[in-house]
């Protein structure tokens, strides 16, 4: 199943409106935002105080917060260079304006997840999102496809890879941290995540003559662990579900985004929360965003914390099965439009 390349076709054809596959049901479109939407700010977060003895219960608490009410915030002081950040941004934007020639050699095969491509294509007259992708197995690393890293630009490939170890080693502090405010033993909590599966998708969003009859990406629950995503370009884009309505994530300069997946939510019993969000367009500039999900080894058996429920007596609301066992499920009950979890439970 070939999906054209969104980036191509506005850079070859001159378009002045959106080809019909992109077009979606009235439903779907997208009411575009105004600033009044931003009105209710997600939870910020910052990771010096998180770590440092003194203030740490109070920043505590906010993450429990946040990771309970929002299932979303962005995190500040995390300790990733500002320059470096700005290296991956221009390496990003260079790679996906390679010419399709370079871009081919690293499209996904035949039913294959990585390379350039997308992701829950499964028939001809499904309706597209309006951007590429490019996704990428970064943990463990021997779990890295070598035909395709081998291709990568050589000074991409070493941003990626110091990107992804700089990342993961934020997301352990989180999971650390949110074990101990959710006082699940310390030992549970790493080792679910010592043999971290960590991907990342890059995700460029073209310009679009008709920003409103489209959507960048569906709407969507991530599976992971954690999600950690940079909004790389400063270009807004990012909505999520809060209340019932659309809440854009004003990107905040070399801030990262952070959001609870589904693996969090059964671990935690269903105390954090993994929240629905989607990507909305533009007419005048192309977005990037980054996004790095960080889940259990494949292996590793998932289910709600042994040492939280004992604490709590509470009913354990989910079943036990390894990583790959969810995901498979997570990606056939998606392509079926229902909801993973109910079903889980
Ligand atoms: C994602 O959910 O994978 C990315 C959303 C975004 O582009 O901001
Ligand atoms: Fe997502």
């Amino acid at each position: 199943l070939i999906v054209p390349s969104v980036l191509e076709m506005v850079k070859e054809k001159n378009l002045t409106t959106v080809p019909s596959r992109y077009v979606r049901s009235d439903q779907e479109k997208p009411e575009l935002l105004d600033d009044s939407s931003l009105s209710s700010e997600i939870p910020l977060i910052d990771m010096k105080r998180l770590c440092s003895v003194s203030a740490m219960d109070s920043e505590l608490q906010k993450l429990d917060l946040a990771c309970k009410d929002w299932g979303f915030f962005q995190l500040i002081n995390h300790g990733i260079d500002s320059s470096f950040l700005d290296k991956l941004e221009t390496e990003a934007q260079d790679f996906f304006n390679l010419s399709m020639e370079e871009k081919k050699k690293l499209w996904q095969r035949n039913g294959e997840f990585e390379g350039f491509g997308q992701v829950n294509v499964v028939s001809e007259d499904q309706k597209l999102d309006w951007g590429d992708m490019f996704i990428l197995t970064t943990q463990p690393i021997r779990s890295r496809k070598s035909h395709l890293f081998s291709k990568l630009p050589p000074s991409f490939r070493e941003t990626v890879e110091t990107y992804s170890s700089e990342v993961k080693n934020i997301a352990k502090i989180l999971f650390a941290k949110m074990a101990n405010v959710l006082e699940i033993k310390r030992e549970e909590m790493e080792d679910l995540f010592d043999d971290v599966w960590q991907s990342i998708k890059i995700n460029y969003y073209p310009p679009c003559p008709q920003p409103d009859q489209v959507i960048g990406l569906t709407p969507h629950s991530d599976a992971a662990g954690l999600t950690i995503l940079l909004q790389v370009n400063q270009v807004e884009g990012l909505q999520i579900k809060k209340d019932g309505k659309w809440v854009v994530v004003k990107p905040l300069l070399h801030a990262l985004v952070v959001n609870v997946g589904e693996i969090l939510e059964i671990i935690t019993n269903g105390r954090y929360r993994s929240v629905e969000h989607r990507a909305v367009v533009n007419s005048e500039k192309e977005r990037l965003s980054i996004a790095m999900f960080h889940s259990p080894g494949k292996e590793t058996v998932i289910g709600p914390a042994k040492s939280l429920a004992e604490k709590h007596q509470k009913q354990r609301l989910f079943k036990n099965m390894t990583t790959q066992e969810f995901f498979d499920a997570f990606f056939t009950q998606k392509l079926n439009g229902k909801s993973h979890l109910d079903d889980l439970m």
